[in-house]
């Protein structure tokens, strides 16, 4: 292993130790610069590749901060496990197990291939197909409605009001195309509770929500902390539905490079295409950071690895 105290602890090490630990692997891999930034969201591609954001939260509410951890950026799939926690809450483990499912597919985020090998099973929630059909059943009345059900339920994971970056929603509706495919797939097997294109833009959206490393962070210091935001203390989401969350994030929350990441890192997690990535300790904490460039499977190259470091490091791997 890269670090040195891989053995997990069951708490976070004192804040003297994570400051120096984060401040440590910020420097570490400041000059790393393997991976590219996805051209297919042309906001996306604009992006200056050097940022770098690193940020601990600890169940207590503690955040340790390193570079640019309050730099603003689009969630886009580390959306979908919180996403799914909320519809979890409200529909119940069954229900959502029985449409969406929670194996693995061993393919590409956005495979229409897995759709069609499944027989119409979206999979799991972690991968596109699974994301829409997720999002499909959010309640509310409206789109509007809907949408805001995403947005606060975001928030709360968070500890602050998030907002939708409406340039990265614009340019992502534009070429969505592949989505909308996924979408209409599911819905021709039926697999899908609402209509295709408006359940395309209601996931483009919530894909589109800003948030930093730091939110990221307290997003997974939530789940970690059985559904309390440490920040707020109100309760987002029931302690059992953290639990479907984390496992399910386990199984798929970095795609086909799921296992790689499980025996590297020894947690959940759950990359974006924009470059961030969400660990989650349970009883401990959340990492997120933060690094545009990005791997072949769409994860970021330096937040895998500063993941990795950390997880030894701070004491937070699972085994
Ligand atoms: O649906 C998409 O393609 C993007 N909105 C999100 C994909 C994504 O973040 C994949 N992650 N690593």
């Amino acid at each position: 292993r890269t670090a040195q105290a891989a053995v997990s602890t069951g708490r976070l090490p004192t804040a003297e130790s994570v400051r120096a630990a984060l401040d440590g692997v910020r420097r570490r891999f400041q000059e790393d610069r393997e991976g590219e930034v996805p051209d297919y969201i042309p906001e996306l591609a604009e992006v200056d590749p050097e940022l770098f954001g690193i940020a601990v939260a600890h169940v207590s509410g503690n955040v340790f901060t390193a570079g640019d951890a309050d730099h603003p950026f689009s969630i886009q799939s580390v959306s979908k496990p919180f996403v799914f926690a909320l519809v979890n809450h409200e529909l119940g483990r069954d229900t959502v197990r029985r449409r969406i499912g929670v194996n693995s597919t061993g393919l590409p985020f956005n495979s229409v291939l897995a759709v069609e090998l499944n027989h119409g099973s979206p999979m799991n929630p972690m991968v596109n197909a699974g994301a829409l059909a997720t999002t499909a059943l959010v309640p509310g009345a409206s789109p509007e409605e809907r949408w805001e059900f995403i947005r606060h339920g975001l928030s709360r994971f968070a500890g602050r009001e998030l907002r939708l970056d409406e340039r990265v929603y614009a340019s992502e509706s534009g070429t969505n195309q592949r989505n909308e495919s996924i979408a209409r797939l599911l819905d021709s097997y039926g697999a899908l509770a609402r209509d295709p294109v408006a359940t395309t833009a209601l996931y483009t959206r919530q894909c589109s929500v800003t948030v930093s490393a730091r939110d990221l962070a307290v997003m997974g210091a939530t789940l970690a902390n059985g559904g309390v935001c440490p920040l707020t203390d109100e309760r987002v989401v029931d302690a059992g539905v953290c639990r479907d969350t984390l496992s399910a994030l386990a199984t798929a929350g970095l795609y086909e490079r799921s296992g790689d990441w499980l025996y590297e890192v020894g947690m959940p997690g759950k990359s974006g295409v924009s470059g961030g990535i969400i660990t989650v300790a349970p009883g401990k904490g959340g990492l997120g950071v933060f690094s545009p460039r990005l791997d072949e499977a769409g994860n970021s190259v330096r937040g895998q690895r500063v993941a990795h470091f950390l997880s030894g490091a701070l004491g937070m791997d699972l085994f």
